[in-house]
């Protein structure tokens, strides 16, 4: 058997972080280790689905109006629970969730974040058992701490998130999440429960050789894209063509693009004119961590993590990933 290398935990490694900082107060770490503890959680189920009640979907449509699976749901409740119980989130908004989820109790009010998150991204995947994920991003709120949070403390842009992350239920479940300093992987030990620090400050790679994007959308594209769409497949100037990698769940297809390079696509189409991603839960979280790795992402015309939201629930078209495949892209708009 080989040795297990002795990494910092999780909860080691935030407290650590926060020797750096002289007047931070604990919170963040606090509020990682109840993502990390609903992680775990839902990573139990995730791990006996099939066994357990927990494929199929839970007979219901959500605000989105699609169906909602029963391991949407669950993960939906565990999340809240776990944030609620945790005292450091003053609220959250969640894909499942119409409105927002005011925590109102003196001690929640008390806490200076609130968070955004996708319970479940990728539940296609459910029931075929390929990756699946929670995304997240934290804010500051900016009513004042004490009194309930508020809808203006959520319908802040990206650009404000304090941290954003990810954990993928994928071969190995992994929680990965930026600040301004970087961008850390920790993969779950599921034998001892903890989450332990084994990837430092990843940087994505300039440039790659894969693409996400469903064909499917092919020919409801605008011509510029379609344009960039055939450039991907095309061999030009001693480019090869790249190599199509698409799980239909965008925080794993991204999830290999920080670590291997390369573009996804999810743009806008005719039946579709918003793209189909969420802003507030799906793109700007991946897109404050794929920036902060050293990659880029735009809806086209302007930089996501700059967009100032009107809606909890709205939508974005989002090209994402390595810098100079999302440069390209974006002059290739341009004629
Ligand atoms: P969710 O499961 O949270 O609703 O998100 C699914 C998203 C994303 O993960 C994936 O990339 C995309 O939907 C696939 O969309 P379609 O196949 O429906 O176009
Ligand atoms: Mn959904
Ligand atoms: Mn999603
Ligand atoms: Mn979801």
């Amino acid at each position: 058997m080989r040795e297990h290398h002795h990494f910092l935990t999780l909860d080691e490694f935030t407290i650590q972080q926060l020797r750096l900082f002289p007047h931070a107060t604990g919170e963040l770490s606090g509020l990682l280790r109840s993502i990390g503890l609903a992680a775990k959680r839902v990573n139990a189920e995730v791990r006996r689905a099939g066994l357990v009640d927990i494929l199929g979907n839970a007979g219901r449509t959500n605000v989105q109006g699609e169906e909602v699976q029963k391991l949407d749901a669950y993960a939906n409740n565990e999340f809240i629970k776990v944030l609620r119980a945790g005292i450091h989130c003053a609220g959250i908004v969640s894909e499942e969730m119409e409105k927002m989820v005011v925590f109102d109790d003196p001690q929640n009010n008390q806490s200076k974040y609130v968070v955004m998150m996708d319970p479940l991204d990728g539940s296609g995947n459910i029931d075929v058992n390929n990756s699946i994920g929670t995304i997240f991003g934290i804010y500051r709120r900016v009513t004042p701490q004490g009194t309930p949070c508020d809808m203006e403390d959520f319908l802040q842009p990206g650009i404000r998130q304090v941290a954003a992350g990810y954990i993928i239920y994928g071969s190995s479940t992994m929680l990965v999440y930026a600040t301004r300093r970087g961008v850390n992987g920790f993969t779950l030990d599921d034998t001892v429960g903890e989450f332990y620090h084994c990837f430092s400050n990843y940087r994505i790679p300039d440039t790659g050789e894969f693409y996400a994007f469903d064909h499917r959308y092919y020919f409801q594209l605008d011509p510029p894209v379609k344009r960039y769409v055939d450039y991907c497949m095309s061999e030009t100037n001693g480019k090869k063509p790249y190599a199509l990698r698409y799980a239909g769940c965008m925080l794993a297809d991204i999830h290999r693009i920080l670590i291997k390079g390369g573009i996804f696509l999810y743009p806008a189409r005719k039946d579709k004119p918003e793209g189909k991603l969420r802003l507030m839960y799906e793109c700007n979280p991946m897109a404050f961590i794929i920036e902060v790795a050293g990659g880029r992402a735009t809806d086209g015309n302007r930089r996501i993590l700059e967009i100032v939201p009107e809606d909890i629930h709205q939508r974005t078209p989002l090209f994402i990933g390595s810098s100079k495949m999302v440069e390209t892209f974006e002059q290739s708009l341009k004629g």
